[in-house]
């Protein structure tokens, strides 16, 4: 049978789709704004509580939080007046995600009460507080990767927040960046300002070796001259959603101390999933978790000749004197999570054991959930802290949803951005 010809209707139809194409790029789509070079802050480790924090602007220092779907501060020198009315979508946005402690939804009366009212959230506190949502502006640098270049004002639209609200953040913070994947959070900020890719980058600095760095727009990164770009060397997972709550969750399929797979309950590690926050110090493990990984670890460590009392929160400890010091941190075996995808985030002293302050004491820096039951779906399996993501190059790339990630050389440091700009 010969293929017909297209019928007169079906021919004339082809010629509008082609005449379409033709014109509409130049007649109703707006040519595609270039990207513009990404934005880059330095990050901060508060010694006192172990949270960074980044200035986005003259005076605001703002802890981040990769669970927080907002950005709040005081406001204290802005006297901003209330810009957005309660039915305005961006006060619908603002309100997408409530933190637990916060009032429950539905509630909002939006005949009566004009302004629009939003829920700031101080997440090391467990607070929250009624606040109003305002228009301002973020004042950073953009890159190239390797030093700031130019100074930008990034338009954004953030929550003020009564000053009892920053009760346990570090002293020297105004509010919270929250950089969950939500609208009102400040990467989605970044990206809609600035038009920057819509990733971001955290290399999250240690304790006493100055200040990090976080790029909105995902990199470049060169942190040491001679040493390749720093995102063509990650490895990558995918980011996985919760209907819940706009943090980032990763498939853990295993860990392994010093390759041998640790023996877990069946589907443990599935169970309530695996989360980042960088507003947990130390890795949180669910008790089911934590007792065989603790054990595992002590006799891969096999020095009960060093072991001294545990420190809270901390379950097991050594006289760090007694401890092989070494370029990636005290000799001790690696903790490996095996993720979706098959690649391997793994850590080694420098991630797994923190000096205790003021005393000959290390610590193996990961640590049993409070208040959670073995097994327990309402709780993540994990929550991977600070300490576990410093010394990594960690990018969240919301376009292909996943995760980046590669450890530095011991001879690297997130440190070592160069924060002398380019004249
Ligand atoms: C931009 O970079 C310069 C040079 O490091 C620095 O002095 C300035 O504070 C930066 N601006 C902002 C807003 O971070
Ligand atoms: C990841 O680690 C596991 C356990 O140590 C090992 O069996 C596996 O071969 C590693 N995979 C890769 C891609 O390195
Ligand atoms: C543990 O340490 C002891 C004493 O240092 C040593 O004799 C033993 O072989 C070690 N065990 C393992 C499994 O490495
Ligand atoms: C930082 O960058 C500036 C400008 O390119 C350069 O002059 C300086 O040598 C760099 N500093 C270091 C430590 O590399």
């Amino acid at each position: 049978m010969r293929a017909k010809m297209p019928k007169h209707s079906n021919l004339v139809f082809v010629l509008a789709a082609m005449l379409l194409v033709l014109v509409s790029p130049a007649s109703c789509a707006a040519p595609p704004q270039p990207r513009r070079d990404p934005v880059v802050v330095p990050v901060t480790k508060d010694p006192a509580t172990s949270l960074y924090t980044i200035p986005v602007r003259f005076y605001d220092n703002l802890v981040i939080d990769l669970a927080g779907p907002l950005a709040w501060s005081t406001c204290a020198d802005d006297h901003l007046p209330a810009s957005f009315s309660c039915q305005d979508p961006t006060c619908k946005l603002a309100n997408a995600y409530r933190a637990p402690s916060c009032p429950a939804r539905g509630g909002d009366d939006c005949s009566r009460q004009k302004v629009c009212q939003v829920y700031p959230y101080n997440p090391v506190a467990s607070q929250c507080a009624a606040g109003n949502l305002v228009h301002t502006r973020f004042i950073a640098n953009t890159t190239d990767g390797k030093n700031p270049l130019s100074q930008v004002s990034v338009k954004a639209v953030a929550a003020c927040a009564p000053k009892k609200l920053l009760a346990s953040l570090p002293s020297d913070a105004t509010g919270v960046a929250g950089l969950a994947s939500s609208g009102l959070a400040l990467p989605a900020q970044v990206v809609s300002s600035q038009n920057v890719a819509n990733k971001f980058l955290l290399c999250l600095p240690r304790l006493d070796y100055g200040q990090g760095v976080a790029i909105f727009g995902g990199g470049p990164l060169y942190l040491l001259e001679g040493q390749p770009e720093l995102t063509s060397t990650l490895e990558h997972t995918p980011l996985l959603k919760n209907k819940d709550n706009p943090s980032y969750y990763i498939s853990v399929k295993a860990i392994a101390l010093d390759y041998a797979q640790l023996p877990l309950p069946r589907r443990a590690l599935a169970t309530g999933g695996v989360v980042l926050h960088t507003r947990v110090p130390y890795t949180l493990l669910r008790p089911d978790v934590y007792s065989p990984f603790v054990r595992a670890f002590e006799k891969g460590m096999n020095r009960s000749d060093a072991k001294v009392a545990a420190v809270a929160p901390f379950g097991l400890c050594y006289r760090s004197s007694a401890l092989w010091n070494t370029r990636i941190g005290y000799y001790s075996p690696s903790v490996t999570l095996t993720l979706e995808g098959g690649k391997n985030y793994t850590m080694t002293g420098t991630n797994t054991l923190v000096n205790v302050n003021n005393r000959d004491t290390a610590c193996l820096a990961f640590v049993e959930m409070k208040g959670v039951k073995a097994g327990d779906a309402q709780s993540p399996a994990a929550i991977i802290g600070g300490f576990q993501m410093e010394h990594f190059v960690l990018q969240f790339d919301l376009e292909k949803q996943q995760l980046g990630f590669a450890r530095l050389p011991y001879y690297v440091s997130c440190s070592q951005f160069n924060f002398t700009k380019l004249h």
